[in-house]
């Protein structure tokens, strides 16, 4: 299983190395892949504390290369710092109105600089009461993946945007109908080869939860936001077999 950690705006560079001091013990046998995205002002605390185990990543870069953009990081940047970056998150696409054609530019560039890159995709609760799922999602992918062709470096995020934050998780069979689709449409995009494509789960996964998530088709790893803070529950998931 690959097991993300989403950070979003929280912990300092101290709090960052304290975590990795406490997590690395705590995952030093599992057999799971690990990946943290902190903010950009601990990455480099992260690439320097955390064990070779644990994979480092951003949560957003822009797709210029450098110029007059103030505010913005490129890839080059990051570059000498870490190889995943999370891309299209709820919280760009909804609280920074982010749209599928600036998540598209940036995924190729990303690609380009030879990041790993997770797309996050998922609907609102307004959506999903309109029964929009699968038409939103179909959106989001061929939008986002606009002239890209089938790479091993790119996975997906299903990340319903009525669950995140909330404590409440979906119910297993929302998250095994969303994935399917999503396997679906991947392989219309990038045939057979997409079989292999990641798509991760996202959406208050816990200690308490993340087994029985493991153990849905089509669900090869976890972003966890929340319970990715702490290192010891964070590490229980890192922990959980399939
Ligand atoms: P929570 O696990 O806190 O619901 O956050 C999910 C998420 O947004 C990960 O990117």
């Amino acid at each position: 299983m690959f097991v993300a950690g989403n950070w979003k705006m929280n912990k300092t560079v101290k709090e960052t190395k304290d975590f990795f001091n406490e997590f690395n013990k705590l995952v030093s046998k599992t057999k799971n892949e690990i990946l943290i995205c902190p903010s950009f002002p601990c990455i480099p605390a992260a690439k320097q504390f955390a064990s070779k185990k644990v994979f480092i990543g951003a949560q957003d870069a822009f797709f210029e290369e450098k110029g007059e953009f103030t505010g913005k990081v490129s890839f080059l940047q990051l570059k000498d710092f870490c190889d995943f970056v999370l891309l299209g998150h709820s919280d760009q696409r909804h609280k920074f109105s982010e749209s599928n054609q600036s998540i598209n530019k940036k995924i190729k560039t990303a690609l380009k600089f030879n990041f790993n890159v997770i797309l996050c995709v998922g609907e609102t609760l307004e959506e999903k009461e309109e029964e929009k799922t699968n038409l939103v999602l179909s959106e989001q992918l061929s939008d986002s993946l606009k002239g890209i062709f089938f790479n091993s470096k790119l996975f997906v995020a299903y990340e319903p945007v009525w669950v995140i934050g909330t404590g409440k998780t979906a119910k297993q069979n929302d998250v095994f109908e969303a994935h399917s689709f999503i396997r679906s449409q991947l392989t219309e995009l990038f045939g057979e080869k997409a079989n292999s494509t990641k798509i991760l789960y996202g959406g208050s996964v816990k200690p308490e939860n993340c087994k029985e998530i493991f153990s849905i088709k089509n669900v090869d790893g976890v972003l966890v936001g929340g319970a990715s803070l702490n290192p010891k529950t964070f590490a229980q998931i890192a922990n959980t077999a399939k």
